[in-house]
């Protein structure tokens, strides 16, 4: 795509602009400097999301890209359609127009071992009279295909597969995708128009921080990377596509006209080669994962290579495909009605098994949560035994139309955890029973609730065994109080054993009992003994965060633990006090609210203070500090002197507080090297202070306590 020579004149080009940006020097050539700057966004956009490999830092790319922005605004007549700032379209539609494939979107036909790619091998010999066939292989994503249409360069049309015939118009999410170029110079080939397939996909890391973030907002996670990029393709508002990291890889050339008329490939005569012309056009294709071989043994060494790096990949494959590579041979192969003859899909080790629901059991969380779990016949999946599996809520169950005794397919897709993909409706034989959700609690017998608008139902009994033990499994936890020697098991065991009912119960253990216990030594009660103890002087937020208050993560634990004097401050707080704290919404405040209402929680903390636990915030707790008091600091660029974690903490010893981003409520934005668009923002905003590095540490070093030497 880019020769050695364009490249360096690019970067050249960007360190011009750039180098202009930063002089304010008037444009004198407003066409030019348009294209050039185009130019340069497409090529790092190209190296960024093609290569992962970017050639500016996002402070220069967003300055440049802004920079374009404005020009076009200001010339809204030099806009063109594949420019860059085009991506984000501005409409919302409700519905996808049914478009019609210039070729039907054929499926593979699938293989399982080396057999069936022998047989497959030989009819393609008999046929083509050949005594060893050039292959090529490459990976079989397992995400959603797409067709693309590219007309005088230009893409027009993306389309979902839909039924193969047709699919459905998804054009403006298409061009969410960043890998996906809005021009490519197919006419550098003679080609004028062409329709092009290839897989979105969500990589692995991405789908892991939505799930993480679906997890936190109470929501079930999506099953798979490949759900979550078809429904991404879907989704009605193209800037929420363009927040969801799709990314594109294009395999396969399905029709294309050549300026003189001819349909024909001309120079193009493998399919390698078009895999190669792909990734010179600007596309994600796979040219570095391909291989191309002769003979139906070397296809089979190299399938089974590949399978032990599948998930070591950044993406979800599900096998590899496996295509004549000689276009001519292609042709003389053909297809059957169902599929080419000239491709095979090699299917890995199957991630989804069939097995019996034998009962589902109803799980109470921390906070009252009725989780349904099905039990099922156990049956091995991708090396590791399933037999429970999360149901999550009411809603999961009744959409995937579940029944006891159904037998129901079971996928477990590399670290995602397993999930019930449906229940064979045809299998049912009459004796099947329906689900029945408890309308009390399958632990305390408490009438469960159902808040409206959630899915989800509560047992609001606070003094729920269930509920009791899993919230002292929550306080003893890593980021709670870090109670080492008292895990889980711990927990459950002296629960159960009656030497400890409640949180203020890990601070009244009687040790003379748990000498009796057997597996229980000396040096492992002394232990346990001296964690208990010096979890008393956890920092407050952690305690806050212990307490597992619904929707109490621990950002909004330290922001309540700067906000107060004294834990026990906040039973005399409003709700309207709570929302006025950065980052705190209706739920939250509502949450913690009711929290700081109840008689219980109340008598719970005085307790635990009376216990010797500290409930004062940490203000108090660093003597002299506080003097920073309420300021709220915002760090941008590279520190020099500093690193951002030191810095951070200095402000939080003397009562400041950071916030996550540029707002009016922000005191002081600090500085660094090559700053960016909070620095542009911050200096919009004139109540807040710009600070350099140093001005910070002088500040900090005039605030801080005078020690006593
Ligand atoms: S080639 C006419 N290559 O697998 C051949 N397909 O069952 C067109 N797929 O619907 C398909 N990776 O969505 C081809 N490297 C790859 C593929 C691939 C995934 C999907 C594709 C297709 C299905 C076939």
């Amino acid at each position: 795509m880019y020769t050695k020579e364009i490249e360096i004149t690019l970067l050249q080009l960007a360190k011009d602009l750039l180098g202009k940006l930063q002089q304010k020097e008037t444009i004198q050539d407003l066409d030019s400097t348009l294209e050039n700057l185009r130019r340069v966004i497409i090529y790092n956009d190209w190296r960024y999301y093609v290569q992962s490999d970017p050639v500016l830092s996002d402070y220069e790319y967003d300055q440049l890209f802004a920079w374009l922005k404005e020009l076009e605004t200001a010339n809204p007549d030099k806009v063109s359609a594949d420019s860059p700032t085009q991506r984000v379209a501005l409409g919302i539609s409700k519905n996808f127009p049914t478009v019609q494939h210039l070729v039907p979107m054929l499926s593979l036909e699938n293989s399982y071992n080396a057999d069936d790619l022998n047989d497959w091998d030989r009819k393609a010999r008999e046929i083509s009279g050949l005594t060893d066939i050039e292959y090529c292989i490459e990976p079989k994503f397992d995400g959603a295909s797409i067709s693309l249409i590219y007309e005088n360069d230009k893409l027009t049309r993306g389309a979902t597969r839909g039924d193969g015939v047709s699919g459905e118009d998804i054009t403006a999410n298409i061009r969410q995708i960043r890998s996906i170029p809005l021009s490519a110079h197919f006419a550098a080939h003679g080609i004028q128009s062409i329709e092009i397939r290839g897989e979105v996909l969500i990589n692995k890391n991405t789908f892991k921080a939505y799930n993480d973030q679906r997890a936190a907002d109470n929501l079930p996670p999506l099953a798979n990377p490949r759900n979550a990029a078809s429904g991404s393709l879907r989704m009605v508002d193209p800037r929420e596509v363009a927040k969801r990291g799709l990314e594109a890889f294009l395999y396969h050339m399905s029709y294309h006209v050549m300026d003189d008329g001819k349909t024909e490939p001309q120079e193009i005569k493998t399919h390698s080669n078009t895999l190669q012309l792909l990734a010179s056009l600007g596309f994600r294709s796979p040219a570095k994962e391909m291989k191309v071989v002769k003979g139906i043994q070397a296809v089979i060494d190299y399938v089974l290579e590949f399978e032990k790096e599948r998930d070591n990949l950044p993406y979800e494959i599900d096998g590899m495909v496996i295509k004549v590579n000689d276009y001519a041979l292609q042709d003389k192969l053909g297809m059957t009605t169902h599929h080419p003859r000239w491709a095979m899909a090699y299917k890995f080790k199957a991630r989804q098994a069939t097995s019996k629901l034998r009962r589902v059991e109803f799980q109470v969380g921390r906070t009252g949560s009725v989780t349904p779990v099905a039990k099922i016949d156990p049956v091995p999946i991708g090396g590791v035994t399933v037999g429970s599996i999360s149901l999550f809520n009411e809603d999961v169950v009744k959409e995937k139309d579940l029944k006891i005794g159904d037998t129901v397919l079971v996928e477990r897709a590399g670290d995602v955890i397993p999930y019930i993909v449906k229940s064979l409706a045809d299998l049912r034989d009459g004796t099947e029973e329906e689900i029945k959700f408890p309308t009390e609690c399958p632990v305390c017998n408490e009438p469960l609730f159902k808040p409206e608008g959630e899915s989800v139902w509560r047992c609001i009994n606070l003094m729920c065994e269930a509920q009791v033990v899993e919230r002292m499994i929550h306080f003893v936890s890593k980021d709670a109080m870090d109670i080492r020697s008292l895990g889980e098991s711990n927990v459950r065991k002296f629960y159960g054993l009656g030497l400890m009912k409640d949180i203020p119960g890990i601070y009244k253990i009687d040790f003379a009992q748990l000498e009796k216990l057997e597996g229980f030594g000396k040096k492992s009660l002394t232990n346990l003994q001296s964690a208990i103890e010096q979890s008393k002087t956890q920092p407050l937020h952690r305690l806050i965060f212990g307490l597992g208050i619904r929707y109490v993560g621990e950002t909004t634990a330290k922001t309540l633990a700067n906000a107060v004097n004294h834990l026990l401050d906040l039973k005399d707080w409003t709700e309207e006090q709570l929302l006025a704290l950065e980052d705190i919404g209706p739920k939250v405040a509502g949450s913690i609210n009711q929290f700081f209402h109840l008689d219980d929680s109340i008598h719970m903390l005085q307790e635990l203070e009376a216990l010797g636990l500290n409930l004062k915030s940490t203000k108090a707790d660093h003597p002299g500090g506080g003097n920073l008091d309420g300021q709220t600091f915002l760090f941008t660029g590279t520190l020099n002197k500093l690193k951002r974690n030191d810095a951070e903490a200095m402000v939080e010893q003397q009562g400041g507080k950071i916030l996550s981003g540029v707002s009016s409520k922000l005191n002081f934005l600090i500085v660094g090297d090559d700053a960016g668009s909070k620095l542009e923002k911050a200096k919009k905003i004139n109540t807040i202070r710009i600070l350099s590095e140093d001005e910070f540490l002088n500040l900090i070093q005039s605030q801080a306590p005078v020690t006593e030497s």
